[in-house]
């Protein structure tokens, strides 16, 4: 008798645990149903961080001075060049270059004094510091990367240094002769 009565008390708690597990998975999927739509709403979607871009006026960058605008949550250089900077960029020998592209390939048609790079150094992400700006020494007139000691050139273009790769040129087109539209 007391074997039946253990049975069935047995019985009763594993059919109270599986009331109770059912309970709580209605609660945790009723609980995510209200949590997702949150959440949802408050990320940004890829397809939103995909179609961001930036406008920059450029219209009041001097030869030699630059300005640092955003794109997609990072830093962006926009740097007009001096014609000697613009020079000294043509002089480089191009194919002694780590990551080989002429100033020309960098910059659009009618716009070679235009230099517009993101602010990522290619190591490991760290933002340069300009050279021309006086904010460092930079031994090749661009960037300097203050993490690992990268050099960039005035293109732009990695010289010295671990960084595998130039500055990268983001997409942009100039929708006009004084602003230029990235992304
Ligand atoms: Fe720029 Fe390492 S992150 S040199």
């Amino acid at each position: 008798a007391s074997n039946e009565t253990v049975a069935t008390t047995d019985d009763g708690i594993r059919r109270r645990d599986f009331l109770d597990i059912a309970a709580v998975g209605t609660a945790a999927v009723g609980g995510a149903a209200v949590l997702l739509p949150l959440v949802s709403q408050m990320a940004p979607s890829k397809d939103v961080l995909a179609a961001s871009s930036t406008e920059v006026d450029v219209s009041a960058i001097e030869p030699g001075q630059a300005i640092k605008a955003v794109f997609r949550k990072q830093p962006l250089f926009v740097r007009r060049l001096t014609p000697a900077e613009v020079q000294a960029a043509n002089a480089a020998p191009v194919s002694s270059l780590r990551d080989p592209e002429t100033l020309e390939e960098r910059t659009k048609e009618g716009h070679a004094d235009m230099l517009v790079t993101m602010g990522v150094c290619t190591h490991l992400g760290c933002v340069p510091l300009g050279a021309a700006e006086g904010e460092v020494k930079g031994e090749f007139g661009g960037y300097f990367c203050p993490c690992h000691g990268s050099h960039y050139d005035t293109a732009g273009r990695i010289r010295k240094g671990p960084a595998p790769t130039n500055l990268e040129v983001p997409e942009y087109e100039f929708t006009s002769d004084t602003v230029i539209q990235v992304g």
